[in-house]
């Protein structure tokens, strides 16, 4: 049944010249039809280079709104409507440009777990793979850091150089771990390295073997001698990893590690916003798109 509707989605992409671009953290039977899977910073590549007229992002919106930014002339679908970003939805334009008021000498970095709206008022975007680099890469030693303050502080540890402001924002999924959670899960697997991503809790990131974006993680775990790996972000990648290599094993770091807005996507839902029937096209306005462009174009400036 699902071989069958991959095989569909497979022929419709392929006669109605559309291009699949899957987040990480969607279901396996989907990363096996897309054209492109990564993390964030990867896919907001891969769509400005995709020769396809029109995208389907498997993910959630601000990726979808990513993809129209960098490619105003390509219809873009996100495959499921509701499927949101708890973080990017904390923060929006008029919360920040009050929040500027008090600091105009700083230089606004935004997550790229940002709305378009929000991203027109930042200077330079950043993903959890180019945070380090990009901020390193700044003349500017005053920065507001929006909205994750976990990535936020990852960053300030890593560049004590730099005066980092942090807001209260961030996801809910990753904050909820504790660094109990990531002891236990360690005592019960002692052999095994553990992997995490930079928007847990700086308690839990101190206890990582590697700290890293999604890609990162399974790079890591993929060349890793190690054949054991607790993994410390959302539960697919564990899942994805172990269909991956076999061989290894692949614990998840906790329960809670679910992110209700990516799984909202079905396969589906892919086939479905091929043939018309949902899906919902991203539409922007022209002064969005061009506003929104400046700090992605320099996160792909400072960050390639
Ligand atoms: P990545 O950039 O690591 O793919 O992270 C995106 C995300 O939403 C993690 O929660
Ligand atoms: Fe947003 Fe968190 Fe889900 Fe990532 S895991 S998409 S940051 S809510």
């Amino acid at each position: 049944m699902i071989k069958d509707i991959q095989q569909e989605i497979l022929k419709l992409k392929k006669e109605n010249d559309i291009c699949i671009l899957a987040h990480s953290y969607v279901a396996h039977e989907i990363i096996e039809i897309a054209d492109f899977t990564g993390d964030s910073y990867a896919l907001s590549v891969k769509a400005k280079d995709a020769p396809q007229k029109t995208v389907i992002m498997v993910g959630v919106r601000f990726m979808a709104e990513t993809v129209k930014i960098l490619s105003p002339e390509k219809k873009v679908i996100l495959a499921n409507p509701g499927a949101g970003c708890a973080m990017a939805d904390q923060m929006d334009r008029e919360l920040i440009s009050e929040v500027k008021k008090s600091y105009p000498d700083y230089k606004v970095v935004a997550y790229i777990n940002t709305t378009a709206s929000l991203k027109t008022i930042c200077d330079v975007c950043v993903t959890s793979s180019s945070a380090v680099k990009i901020v390193k890469a700044l003349p500017d030693k005053n920065i507001l850091f929006i909205p994750d303050c976990n990535l936020g502080a990852y960053v300030a540890e890593q560049l004590p150089e730099k005066n980092i402001k942090l807001l209260q924002g961030g996801c809910p999924v990753h904050a909820a771990v504790s660094a109990d959670e990531a002891i236990k899960a360690k005592k019960e697997h002692p052999n095994a390295l553990l992997l995490v991503h930079p928007e847990c809790k700086a308690e839990v990131v101190k206890l990582a073997d590697y700290v890293g974006s999604t890609s990162g993680i399974m790079d890591f775990a993929g060349k890793s001698d190690c054949r054991e790996f607790i993994i410390g972000t959302e539960l697919s990648i564990a899942e994805h990893l172990q269909y991956q290599y076999p061989d290894k094993m692949f614990y998840y770091l906790s329960d809670k590690l679910i992110c209700k807005n990516m799984r909202l996507n079905t396969l589906y839902d892919v086939y479905n916003a091929i043939v018309g029937r949902s899906g919902e096209e991203i539409i922007l306005d022209g002064k969005t798109i061009a506003d929104a462009r400046k700090c992605i174009d320099e996160m792909i400036r400072l960050g390639g």
